[in-house]
């Protein structure tokens, strides 16, 4: 566990010489889950189980059914989201190759590294998706259009 928590701290710091994110650098993180009859309890850290500093924290939540969100990609910003409660998918694709990531469970976590289009859906009733992201919200840091993703994502510049 620590180990694989080091390799992904690794990768962050050779993102920032440039190097192309793909779905492979897209990590599950398992959270600490401390159980207990009176009801369980889990945590994050930044620099440790978030393998960046945490600049911003939001929610998604009342998600009618069928609805997608998130449908870009972010330049700079680097996430980690939360299946606080109930379930849904993050689809993650780096232009050649996409995954499927089911977040069912709120001791897990989801780091995705920037220079990825990603999408969620599948939202159960009353899921609460937390998230956290290395920069704060910046519209400019959206890339909102698949094909200029593509387009920057084979000229390496996302
Ligand atoms: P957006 O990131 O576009 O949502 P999604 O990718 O899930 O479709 O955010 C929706 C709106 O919320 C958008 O108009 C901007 C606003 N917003 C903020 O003001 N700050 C934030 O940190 C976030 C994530 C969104």
């Amino acid at each position: 566990m620590r180990k694989k928590k080091t390799l992904i701290q690794i990768r962050s710091v050779i993102k920032i010489k440039n190097m192309a994110m793909t779905v492979e650098d897209v990590k599950i993180v398992e959270l600490p889950k401390f159980t207990d009859p009176r009801g369980n309890l889990s945590f994050v850290e930044q620099l440790n189980h978030i393998p960046f500093e945490i600049k911003r924290t939001y929610w998604i939540y009342d998600v009618p059914g069928g609805e997608n969100r998130g449908g870009h990609a972010f330049r700079k910003n680097d996430e980690f989201i939360v299946a606080l409660s109930g379930a849904f998918d993050v689809i993650v694709d780096d232009g050649k190759e996409r995954k499927r990531f089911a977040l069912n469970r709120s001791y897990y976590g989801l780091y995705i590294p920037a220079g990825l289009w990603r999408t969620m859906e599948n939202f159960s009733t009353n899921s609460l998706a937390l998230e956290f992201g290395s920069i704060h919200y910046d519209r400019a840091d959206y890339v909102e259009d698949y094909v200029q993703f593509l387009k920057l994502k084979s000229n390496g510049e996302i």
